[in-house]
């Protein structure tokens, strides 16, 4: 687990972010919330809103993990925010898992960091990034009291998406992870360094191989649907 952290957290820290990296994920989510746009920092559209008793703040990340990392550290300084839930799309890597499926991030890694051979050059191993285990749980009980097939599990996050079945065999070999995606490490590393609660959910659009373009395609706007409700329900029951 990571040993390093720089806290800090604002004194007055009240408002919920949910953030999605792409405008079709976020989008279920800006409605519920009747958000309107608030400012632009770094060029991304950043929406102000309420869902039940809380205020939030919803925005776009843009794809990747330099985007997602820096409009995170925008939200954070900007906005002052007290909890972050991520939720969007993956591709399945644990083989047991069905498209369809929304996996709570319990834990994050980037898997296209490395630092030669673990520990051995540089002093650090490759370091997984904890969830929050409260707002985690509070995701994983939005998505039972809506009948979700949700499921704990490990997310990795690449700047690439995986269509190609020797690497989703490889991240399952390497990191027995469940799901692929391309921001949520970042955001989770953003998140902790801060001392800000996060918690990530991901519903699983293909299987991260040959058929992945045109499956993600395919199931992108219901999968969004999916887990932008879940995001929203969670908040509801905070
Ligand atoms: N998001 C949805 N499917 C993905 C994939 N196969 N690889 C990376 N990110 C994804």
């Amino acid at each position: 687990m990571l040993q390093w952290q720089y806290a800090i957290t604002p004194d007055a820290a009240m408002t919920l972010a949910l953030v999605a990296a792409m405008a079709i994920e976020l989008e279920p989510a800006r409605k519920a919330a009747r958000a309107v746009e608030d400012s632009r920092p770094l060029g991304q559209a950043v929406y102000c809103g309420r869902i039940g008793a809380h205020d939030v703040v919803l925005a776009e990340t843009g794809m990747g993990k330099v985007r997602a990392a820096a409009v995170t550290q925008a939200l954070i300084e900007r906005y002052g925010i007290s909890r972050l839930i991520m939720f969007g799309s993956a591709g399945a890597v644990n083989p047991k898992h069905d498209v369809g499926t929304i996996i709570v991030g319990r834990q994050l890694i980037q898997h296209d960091f490395s630092l030669f051979s673990g520990r051995a050059m540089l002093g650090w191993g490759r370091d997984w990034v904890p969830a929050d285990k409260r707002l985690s749980a509070q995701l994983l009980a939005a998505g039972k009291r809506l009948g979700l097939p949700v499921a704990p599990g490990r997310i990795v996050t690449g700047d690439q998406p995986v269509a190609h079945d020797e690497t989703r065999q490889r991240l399952w070999s390497e990191f027995r992870a469940d799901c692929v995606e391309m921001e949520g490490a970042a955001v989770a590393m953003v998140c902790h360094l801060n001392g800000v609660p996060f918690a990530i959910a991901r519903g699983l659009t293909d299987r991260a191989d040959a058929q992945a373009v045109r499956a993600f395609r395919r199931r992108i706007r219901d999968v969004s649907k999916q887990v932008a409700g879940l995001a929203v329900e969670c908040v509801r029951g905070l």
